[in-house]
This record gives structure tokens, sequence and C-alpha cells, in this order.
């Protein structure tokens, strides 16, 4: 069975006043359906922009993009979204088979209409549906993320953090997708909250055989729906993974730092965090782009030359340890 979605070898880089900014520079991965992998690695790691360059709603900014997204589909077959026009893209792929919530985006509703018009806009707009049809999928998307209807004649400041976020989650399912990109879906809520919004996406997951792209720097929220970890610094993709094997062991020295620096309530151990910052991306380090930060470095390799993407166990690596 041919996967969801492959990358190969995609980029995208911004320009900005200071230079190239290779925000996304080479990811190469595959997704299955009904599969979800966790992206996680610091903030400024290229994550939301590898989010965007799939869903293709790119700032003027951008200085190139290239590679190649497949998207498997039974309607529409194999297709390279790298080569859909913007319009096509729009018209094919957004909302009705890729969509997205945005990071922060329970915040960006827009306080002063009612849910249902902010539900049925892009219904209407952009698919041409009537507002009777529109509003009988909003009702049914608002069910299945657990919320009654008449949430459609609420004003967004008269609902809850966690009623919003439904609301967008029910928005991210309404035109039955197949993959939901979900970039830091939760960062916004407290933990009770948290906890209710993962399960949620759990059942959902479950319940339409969603693929999910789950953006997080939260690796324990990773861990509670992740098949997969794909773990990016600086740009690119460090280590690919299944969950468990993941957190049973870490390969990259990366890997292993974020999970070093993860509490835990079970056993005492000591945090540590991860010395220095995440490089610029305008002029990242030469070679290994985690040189300068690895306890492991080696003196003339990893400073010179760029590790690759290799096999080790059921994990995919890219460091010269291995
Ligand atoms: N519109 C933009 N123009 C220029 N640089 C950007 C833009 N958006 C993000 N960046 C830069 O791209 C890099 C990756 O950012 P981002 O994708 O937001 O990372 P993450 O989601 O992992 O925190 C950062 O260096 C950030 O400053
Ligand atoms: S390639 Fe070298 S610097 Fe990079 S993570 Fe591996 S050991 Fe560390
Ligand atoms: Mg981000």
């Amino acid at each position: 069975m041919p996967p969801l979605l492959e990358l190969r070898n995609v980029k995208m880089y911004y320009s900005t006043s200071r230079g190239v900014v290779r925000a996304v520079d080479g990811i190469s991965f595959r997704l299955n359906k009904g599969e979800a992998m966790a992206l996680v690695g610091e903030s400024g790691s290229g994550k939301s922009s590898l989010a965007f360059t799939i869903i293709r709603l790119l700032p003027r900014n951008v200085a190139e993009i290239g590679g190649e997204i497949f998207f498997y589909d039974d309607e529409l077959g194999t297709i390279d979204l790298m080569k859909m026009s913007e319009e096509e893209i729009r018209r094919k792929i957004r909302w009705k088979k890729i969509s997205m919530v945005f990071q922060a985006s329970m915040n960006a509703l827009n306080p002063v209409l009612r849910v249902r018009d902010q539900m049925i806009e892009p219904l209407v707009l952009h698919l041409g549906l009537s507002e009777d049809e529109a509003l009988k999928i909003s009702e049914e998307a608002l069910r299945s993320v657990g919320l009654t209807k008449d949430v459609l004649m609420r004003y967004p400041f008269e609902l809850s953090g966690g009623m919003k976020q439904r609301v967008v989650i029910a928005m991210a399912i309404m035109m039955k997708p197949k993959l939901i990109i979900l970039d830091e879906p939760t960062s916004a809520l407290d933990v009770i909250t948290q906890a209710n919004i993962m399960n949620l996406l759990k059942e959902l997951k479950t319940k339409y055989n969603l693929s999910y792209i789950l953006i997080t720097h939260d690796i324990a929220l990773a861990s509670e729906i992740a098949d997969k970890i794909g773990v990016m610094y600086a740009g690119k993709l460090v280590e690919l993974a299944p969950a468990d094997v993941f957190f049973y062991k870490p390969k990259h020295p990366y890997s292993q730092k974020l999970l070093a620096a993860v509490p835990t309530l079970r056993e005492e151990k000591t945090i540590e965090y991860i010395p220095g910052d995440v490089p610029s991306l305008i002029t990242p380090p030469s070679g290994c782009r985690f040189h300068p930060r690895c306890p492991y470095a080696i003196k003339g390799k990893c400073d010179k030359e760029e590790p690759v993407m290799k096999h080790i166990e059921e994990s995919e690596v890219a460091c010269w340890l291995y």
C-alpha cells in the first residue's frame, strides 16, 4: 500500500533583510493512512514552516521552494502537491484533503462574529455550498467534537478555551479530510482541557481513520498520540522513529537531550537543559548543524561533513555516530 503522504527533499527558504533563512532544508518522510506523526523540536527549528509548505500557505517573502510532496488519494490518484498551482491546491486539496489547525488559532476566531458565520463562510465562499448545506455540515462537525448546535449562535468570547479549540478542530474536520496538521493544538490550554482535547483527537483519528502531523515542542504530549516521532533540528529532520522505539531508545544525541529535558512524575531524575540556542538558519553551522551543542561531536568530521539519514534498526537517524 502506498503511504498517504510522502515528502522527498522538501525545501523552503524565506528571504529577509538579513539574508536567506533556510527554514525547511531537505526534509523527507512518509506518513501512512491512519497514522499520527509528532514533529518535535525546539522553537525555531522549522516545524510550522514545514506545515505551511505542505498545505502551501506561504508568505510573500518565500525565496525558494523545492522537492516533492506526494499525496496518494483514492479520488485524485497520486499527485505531487509541489506541481499543483495555488488555485488547484485551494480548490482540490486544502480543507478537503488536508486541513490544518493553526498555532494559536482559537484566539484567531473573530470575537464579534458568531461561530455560525465563521464556520459556514469558507464552505459558502470557497466551496460554493448553499447556506443550508453549510449549516448542516457545521452542525455535524460540532457534534463530532462534542459540542451542541447551539454553539453556532454564540460568539467566541462566550466560549471557554476548550470549547473554542473544539470549534477550531470542528472546522478542520468539516470537509472530511484525510490528513490534519495540528500546530501546537493545546499549548494555550490548561492541563485538564489539554487532556480532553488530546482524547478528542484520539477519538476522531480512530473514527475517521485520520492521519495527523502533530507539531509540538511538548514531548510528553507527543507520546500520548503519536505512532511515530520526527525530530527537527535547525531546518532538518534528524531522527524518525516508531514512537515506542523513540521513547525507549532515542538515537540522535539531540533526541536524547530533548528527552532528558522532560520532567517525569514517576522517577526522580535531574532535568537536563540543552546548552546553547537553536542556531541561526541564515548561517547554520557547517557539517552537522547540532555540532556546536553536541557532547559527542567528532572534531574534523561532524563540523565538516553533513550526516545523511541512515536506517538503524527501526529508526532513521542522521548522525555520524552510526
Ligand atoms: N515569514 C517569515 N519570514 C522570515 N523568517 C521566518 C518567517 N517565519 C518563520 N521564520 C523563521 O524560520 C525559522 C523557523 O521558524 P518556524 O517554522 O516558525 O519554527 P517552529 O515552528 O519550529 O518554531 C525561524 O528562524 C523563524 O524565525
Ligand atoms: S553527527 Fe556528530 S555532532 Fe552531529 S549529532 Fe552526531 S555526533 Fe553529534
Ligand atoms: Mg511553530
